[in-house]
């Protein structure tokens, strides 16, 4: 984060730091090993909190640091406002490198009367006023922008909330209209920054001047700061009107697309992608176990090992694991036959297997799915999923997440889910998020989906996209710790 701000001021210029929540000075630290002491003209923070502004102020003794132990909100704005660039002196204590990762106070932890101070301060400083939703970071960043010099460069570690909900809005104006953005980090909705605050946070840094026209943001998700897996730019102009702020969600589909989130924020389907299983066509038909397959003489390499269905598994089942070749050890081993040669060169390739499926014409070929495949006998094609949702079932618990480590595909009684980009190169991730969503309890599952009569419910793939991720990572034993 400091590093990027730095790079962002002209090569040499003089520092005059600012750390509106200080702490015990993590961004002063980093700040001190980048540059050089001579070209570090003054440093202030501020911090409310004794229990780390006394420690700070002991730790940072004999540096130039000038730390207030107090309220950053109640202190003298140098340009109280209005926000016009133009009539704003530069005067000499004017911070030009802001670093701050604002205090996440929830707005109701925030006292009425302080909230109608803050929401009026932050109008006159920076010329928005905020939703009585807002969170107090979301004032320390608008308070900001009446301590920062002309062209002054600030970076910010704050909730991504506000680049979503309804709420954010007045923040998301402010930035898009009185600051220059210039870049904008999204982290993976899992990859919290902080244990104990479970929030999906953002980095955004911003030059203290308007956006000059044309201006492009370069926006970016998931990964680290240094390698984001996703970036792109983003004229000014279109955040200023986008009602979301997602980096790859100015797309035509990804707008189309973020309908299937909640406001409120993340949800399973920004980590994986969700299909049904395998749907055959006649699973009497095409899939066999080993014993059948030898019996037949059929060919071993046209087929593809396939889960047996919930109640083959048996109720206690929630890992399946691998033999070395990546079978699944599993007592009773079924196969899916999946040949896509075309009739005269599977019978010359493969008799038995001809004879096979020549068994299979007309009560099966004729069979609705299989009318509509070329060949009849072809089936559609699906990854091994590390992960699967049995999404009927009766009773008090009527979902089961299966964790599959074997390279067996699934048939249409599950919901299959994929990893996402980089959550894929993350085994780990998935084993908490799989262990999370076993453990967060049936309601919020059983609500998310439907219920037949008879008490037979279920869970569509667009239902359990729309999962709020937060319950299945509360539930996680590891991310709750
Ligand atoms: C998220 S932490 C930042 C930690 C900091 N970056 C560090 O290196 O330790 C936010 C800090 O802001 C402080 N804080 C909360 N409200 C404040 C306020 N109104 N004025 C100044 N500091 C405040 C908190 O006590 C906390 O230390």
């Amino acid at each position: 984060m400091v590093a990027g701000a730095l790079a962002l001021l002209p090569a040499g210029e003089t520092i005059r730091f600012l750390d509106p929540a200080f702490g015990t000075g993590a961004f002063l630290s980093a700040l001190l090993g980048l540059v050089p002491a001579g070209q570090v003209a003054g440093l202030a923070g501020f911090e409310i909190d004794a229990h780390y502004g006394e420690p700070a102020r002991e730790l940072w003794r004999g540096s130039r640091l000038d730390l207030t132990l107090g309220d950053f909100t109640r202190a003298e704005v140098p340009c109280p406002g209005p926000p016009n660039f133009s009539t704003q002196p530069n005067l000499p204590v004017q911070p030009n490198l802001i670093i701050c990762n604002p205090p996440y106070v929830r707005h109701h932890h925030l006292e009425p009367a302080d909230k109608r101070r803050l929401q009026a301060l932050g109008e006159r400083v920076a010329g928005v006023r905020l939703s009585g939703l807002a969170g107090l970071y979301a004032y320390f960043m608008l308070l900001a922008h009446g301590w920062a010099a002309p062209g002054a460069i600030a970076a910010w570690l704050v909730p991504a909330e506000f680049m979503d909900v309804n709420y954010g809005a007045g923040l998301r104006r402010y930035l898009a209209e009185r600051v220059t953005i210039l870049r904008l980090h999204r982290f993976h909705p899992v990859d919290v920054q902080f244990g104990d605050a479970l929030v999906t946070s953002a980095v955004l840094w911003w030059r203290h001047a308007p956006p000059p026209a044309g201006h492009c943001v370069r926006f970016t998700s998931g990964g680290s700061i240094a390698a984001p897996r996703l970036s792109e730019r983003v004229p000014a102009e279109r955040l200023r009107l986008a009602p979301k702020w997602r980096c790859g969600a100015f797309s035509p589909e990804a707008e189309a697309e973020s309908g299937t989130e909640s406001e409120s924020g993340a949800t399973l389907g920004d980590l994986f992608e969700i299909k049904r299983g395998v749907a055959t066509g006649d699973n009497r038909f095409f899939i066999l176990n080993e014993a059948k397959i030898a019996q037949l003489g059929l060919p071993f390499e046209c087929f593809q090992p396939i889960l047996p269905g919930p109640r083959g598994l048996g109720p206690e089942v929630l890992e399946i694991r691998a033999d070395a070749e990546g079978l699944p050890q599993l007592d009773n081993r079924l196969y899916l036959l999946d040949c896509r040669l075309p009739m005269p060169d599977l019978a010359e390739r493969y008799p038995a297997l001809g004879r096979y499926l020549d068994s299979g014409v007309p009560a099966v070929s004729e069979r609705y799915l299989c009318r509509h495949r070329t060949p009849w006998y072809a089936q559609d094609r699906r990854a091994p999923p590390p992960l699967l949702c049995t999404y009927m079932g009766r009773g008090a618990a009527p979902f089961r997440f299966l964790r599959n480590y074997s390279r067996a595909i699934a048939p249409n009684v599950y919901l299959l889910l994929y990893p996402k980009a980089d959550l894929a190169a993350d085994p780990a991730l998935i084993d908490r998020l799989w262990r999370g969503l076993n453990s967060m309890g049936a309601a919020g599952l059983i609500a998310a989906g439907r219920v037949y009569g008879g008490g037979l419910h279920k869970l569509e793939p667009g239902e359990l996209k729309r999962l709020p991720l937060k319950g299945v990572l509360a539930a996680s034993p590891c991310c709750s710790a």
